[in-house]
């Protein structure tokens, strides 16, 4: 009936096949309730380290909302379509009548969505309001917290998407029973969570490498912050599903390679793009995380994020991410 999209078999225990002869390089929210309309709070971003931040009263998220964050968002969109054989989803769904995208972000996976299934009604709902006004008709966006109680009716959506939402959630088994609430008989989910560590299949990385120094701070980050960003581990989404309620769960592990290193061609562009997208976002996702969260000085995070910046660049690292 209900599913989330990887299987125990499917650990990404398979490595990727390398391709290293060429040389590229490379309003206020009141009360408890979620669905608002926008005011000119939620407008007035917070700015920090030259940066800007979503104005919710009621929840904080720990990434900018601005251009340079959201242009990361939307590489990582379309490398995340590339690493999924050019598809948006993986749920086995069928002529969906209402969508729902919670968390989402620019709104591009909405937007993509809508395009490719005009029958379908998409809402797309976030914290901070940086979806473009200009959309397809079937596609609309609001601002509304999803930790919150939910406003929208019960038995509701044919398929609710969520995506990359590490980070921002305490109770996953909460959040997945109020999408199962909301979500019409015989409805799917669908969730696609990132790990924040770059693993390799093809060189060693010791536990001092940057790359765990930089995942192992943002595992403290979320326990310090309730809010874990090791999610993808395991089979803890499974499991947070089936306490929900949701039967029919298909757990998929997929390796998201970091740089134009993967001899498959799909790969590889998905690859160029996750690269690009980690240019764009890495300082941003550090900033409140190490230095208010963690404490980190200034120049502490500066130093760790020139060490991260010249690994990730090496395509011979062969670097991904678990998905
Ligand atoms: C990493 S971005 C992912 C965006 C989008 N799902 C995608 O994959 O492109 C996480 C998004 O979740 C939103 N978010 C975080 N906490 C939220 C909450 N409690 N309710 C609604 N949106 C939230 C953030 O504002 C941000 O846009």
């Amino acid at each position: 009936m209900h599913s989330e999209s990887a299987s125990p078999e499917t650990e990404p225990n398979e490595p990727i096949l390398a391709d290293l002869i060429d040389d590229e390089d490379g309003e206020s929210i009141s009360g408890d309730m979620s669905t608002v309309s926008i005011t000119s709070s939620i407008l007035a971003y917070r700015k920090r380290y030259g940066r800007t931040y979503e104005n919710s009263q009621s929840t904080e998220y720990w990434a900018p909302n601005d251009a340079q964050q959201n242009y990361g968002l939307d590489l990582t969109h379309v490398g995340l379509f590339f690493t999924l054989g050019e598809k948006l989803f993986l749920a086995p769904v069928e002529e969906p009548k209402r969508v729902l995208d919670i968390g989402t972000g620019t709104g591009i996976w909405a937007i993509d969505f809508g395009d490719e299934h005009p029958e379908a009604e998409v809402t797309g709902t976030d914290l901070s309001p940086i979806q473009p006004a200009v959309v397809p008709p079937n596609v609309k966006f609001v601002i509304d917290d999803c930790l919150l109680d939910w406003t929208w009716p019960e038995d509701h959506f044919d398929f609710i998407h969520i995506r990359a939402m590490y980070g921002s959630v305490p109770d996953w088994v909460d959040l997945y029973s109020k999408a199962y609430t909301h979500l019409a008989p015989g409805g799917w989910i669908q969730d696609l969570e990132m790990d924040v560590k770059l693993q390799s299949d093809h060189v060693k990385l010791t536990p001092d490498h940057v790359f765990n120094v930089w995942a192992d701070a943002f595992y403290r980050a979320g326990q310090k912050m309730g809010r874990s960003f090791d999610i993808c581990k395991g089979h803890t989404m499974r499991d947070n599903l089936k306490a929900a309620g949701f039967v029919d769960i298909v757990e998929k592990k997929i390796k998201a390679p970091m740089h134009l290193w993967p001899s498959d061609q799909k790969l590889k562009r998905a690859g160029e793009l996750f690269l690009e997208a980690l240019e764009q976002s890495v300082e941003g996702y550090a900033n409140l995380l190490l230095m208010d969260l963690l404490g980190w000085y200034r120049e502490e995070v500066e130093v760790l994020l020139g060490l991260f910046r010249k690994e990730m660049r090496d395509k011979s690292k062969c670097a991904w991410v678990e998905t």
